[in-house]
Formats: C-alpha cells, structure tokens, sequence
C-alpha cells in the first residue's frame, strides 16, 4: 500500500549524473511484460533509449509539439499554463518509448474486436505501463508518462527517429531515472467514500456538472492546489 501511494508522476528532479543499471531495466521490462493483457494479447513492445544524442533529439520533437499544443490550448480555451509538463525528462538517463502492435487485436473474438478493441487495446498497454512504472517505484527509480508522443507529428518524427515499422503505433514514452522529489508535489486523490458505492449506485453520491468542476479546479492538474 505505501508502495502505491508514494508512486508519484516526476516532472523535475531527474538526477543526470546518476546511471541506472542495466539490471534495472531488465527488471522494470520484466515486470511489464508480465501485465495482463485482453486474451492475452500482449500488445507491447519497448525501445530502450540510453544515447544522449537521440534522448536531446526527442526533446526537440517535443518541444516543436509543444508549441502547437499550447497555441490550441490557448485558442480552444484562453489558457497554456498546465498543458507543457516540462523538459526535465530530458536528463533521465533512460527512455522508454511503449509501443503498440495493434494486429495483435485478432487475439480478441469476432464480436469483442469489432465493439471494443480500442479499450482492450490501449487497456492492455495502460497495464503494461502501470506495471513499469510501479517496478520502478520499487526500485527507487522515478518515471513520469510523456503520453504526447501518441499525437500525430511526435509519432510520425519517432518513428522516422527510430525506424519504427508500421503497423506499431507509439503509446508512451516513460523516462526512468533517480530523483529528487519536491517536497512540494501533491497530486491528491478523490476520497474513497466518496466514489464507492455499495450494492447499488447511491444517488446521494452522484456528482453535478457544479461538484464536477469544483473537483477539476482543485484536484486535477486544471487546479490551481495541484503541485508539480
Ligand atoms: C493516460 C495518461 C496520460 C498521461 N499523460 C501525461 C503527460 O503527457 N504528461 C504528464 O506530465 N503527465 C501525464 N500523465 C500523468 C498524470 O497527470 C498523473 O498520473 C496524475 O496527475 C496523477 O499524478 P501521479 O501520477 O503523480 O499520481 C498521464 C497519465 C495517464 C494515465
């Protein structure tokens, strides 16, 4: 339980200078390897990025995305601030990019492949994701989930980057190295008595648009009480 509760999404602190052992990673893979996965599907696959070089030109996509994705940010919703996580990934020794194969959605039958494959696709590799970034945890590793690579320009100019075949789809990309952790991060949680319902769906409990908005504004990163 502790574990779950200290694993915390690290947007600062990286420690550059601090080499994760290859030994490491063999076991935070392994560890993905072993989620589960729609009839066991096991959609994933992992590009382990040590090179200094292609983790600065990562950066660079990223920061070319960034531009357009406030600018819509901006335009959609007159705001910016939230949308860019940084670029303290930059100096995690260690980049995992999370790919996807989805031929491997023919694992599911006929009628499930046809009506949800999308959730039991990007459900499995949100397992496979999840389990990596908790064995990092227990490591004492820290990750953060760079999920704009998944958009269409990051993707396309990783997969030339990368020489990622077709039909790979980029899921994640998940930096891993030691850190040091603001002790001003607070990423806070819902209370459990609040979205549990017991036996039947408890009106009482129903949230308005009102309760809706009030919990964006101070629990998720909209909030102006989330701390990075
Ligand atoms: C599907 C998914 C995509 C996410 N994408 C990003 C992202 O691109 N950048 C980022 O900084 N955090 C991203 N996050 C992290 C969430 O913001 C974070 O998990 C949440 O605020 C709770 O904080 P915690 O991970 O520290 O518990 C993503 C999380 C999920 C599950």
């Amino acid at each position: 339980m502790d574990l779950l509760r200290s694993r915390r999404s690290v947007r600062a602190g990286f420690l550059k200078d601090v080499p994760v052992p290859e030994e490491h990673i063999q076991q935070i893979l392994d560890a993905a390897r072993w989620a589960p996965s729609a009839g066991n599907s096991q959609p994933w696959e992992f590009i382990v990025i040590r090179d200094a070089q292609t983790r600065e030109k990562i950066v660079e996509i990223y920061k070319a995305q960034m531009r357009e994705k406030i600018e819509i940010e901006q335009a959609a919703r007159g705001q910016r601030s939230f949308v860019d996580s940084g670029l303290d990934f930059r100096h995690a020794p260690v980049h995992v990019i999370v790919l996807g194969d989805p031929r491997t959605t023919d694992a599911y039958p006929t009628r499930t492949r046809l009506d949800k494959w999308e959730s039991h696709f990007y459900g499995s590799l949100a397992n496979c994701v999840l389990q990596l970034l908790l064995a990092a945890e227990v490591l004492g590793l820290s990750s953060m989930y760079v999920s704009d690579v998944a958009s269409p320009y990051f993707s396309v100019m990783l997969k030339s980057l990368l020489h990622i075949p077709e039909p790979l789809q980029v899921y994640h990309l998940l930096p891993l190295g030691f850190a040091k952790r603001s002790p001003t991060m607070r990423h806070p949680r819902r209370a459990l008595e609040e979205l549990t319902h017991y036996e039947r769906y408890d009106a009482a409990k129903a949230r308005s648009d009102a309760d809706i908005q009030e919990f964006m504004a101070t629990q998720s990163i909209r909030g102006s009480q989330y701390r990075w």
